[in-house]
């Protein structure tokens, strides 16, 4: 199951649905990942992850929390990206999306991969737009959300910034 992707580097991937049973992946991977790369997807410093917490990032409903990861195809044990979406409690057309790719395999398009994969099966579940909080100088991430974008409005706030794209029909 999942999707083949070839990265602009030659390495081949699979994208598949997050699993239950890839905590320890996961888990061995965010604590590979560079301090500033945490800092960029968590806007924060390296979080400790509870049990609790990895139940949640890996048990996901697949409706209004839909997660995808992405493993080396010859490799299928080493997690090499992982991206969601959260719907809004609130606003049940939007969901939050965050997208996370190892250090070694940035920039060559497995995160604008993972994004479009993520924008596919939210508007099959009814998402019509996603939102993010990102630094405003986290190119990669402002453009690969423009890229996933039909229509993108930005609002400042001070180092960060709030985005909403509306996803194309
Ligand atoms: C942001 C992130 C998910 C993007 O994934 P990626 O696989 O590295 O990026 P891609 O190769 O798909 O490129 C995405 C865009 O960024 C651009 N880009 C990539 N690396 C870049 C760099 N070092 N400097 C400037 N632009 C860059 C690409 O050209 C592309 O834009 P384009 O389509 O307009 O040409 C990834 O870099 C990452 O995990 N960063 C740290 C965590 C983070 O910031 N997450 C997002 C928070 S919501």
């Amino acid at each position: 199951m999942g999707m083949r992707v070839r990265l602009d580097n030659g390495t081949q991937v699979r994208i598949r649905p997050i699993e239950p049973g890839d905590k320890p992946l996961l888990e061995v991977a965010l604590g590979q990942l560079s301090d500033e790369t945490i800092r960029r997807r968590f806007l924060a410093p390296k979080p400790r992850l509870t049990g609790t917490d990895l139940r949640y990032l890996t048990e996901v409903d697949g409706r209004d929390h839909y997660a995808l990861v992405a493993v080396l195809a010859d490799r299928p044990d080493v997690l090499v990206g992982v991206g969601r979406w959260i719907r809004d409690t609130e606003r049940a057309d939007r969901a939050e999306v965050a997208i996370v790719i190892g250090d070694g395999l940035q920039g060559h398009g497995l995160g604008t991969a993972l994004g479009l994969a993520l924008a596919d099966a939210a508007r099959e579940r009814g998402v019509r737009s996603f939102t993010a909080t990102m630094l405003a100088e986290n190119t990669p991430a402002q453009r690969l959300f423009a890229v996933i974008s039909h229509r993108l409005r930005v609002t400042h706030d001070g180092a960060t910034d709030e985005l909403v794209g509306d996803l194309a029909a």
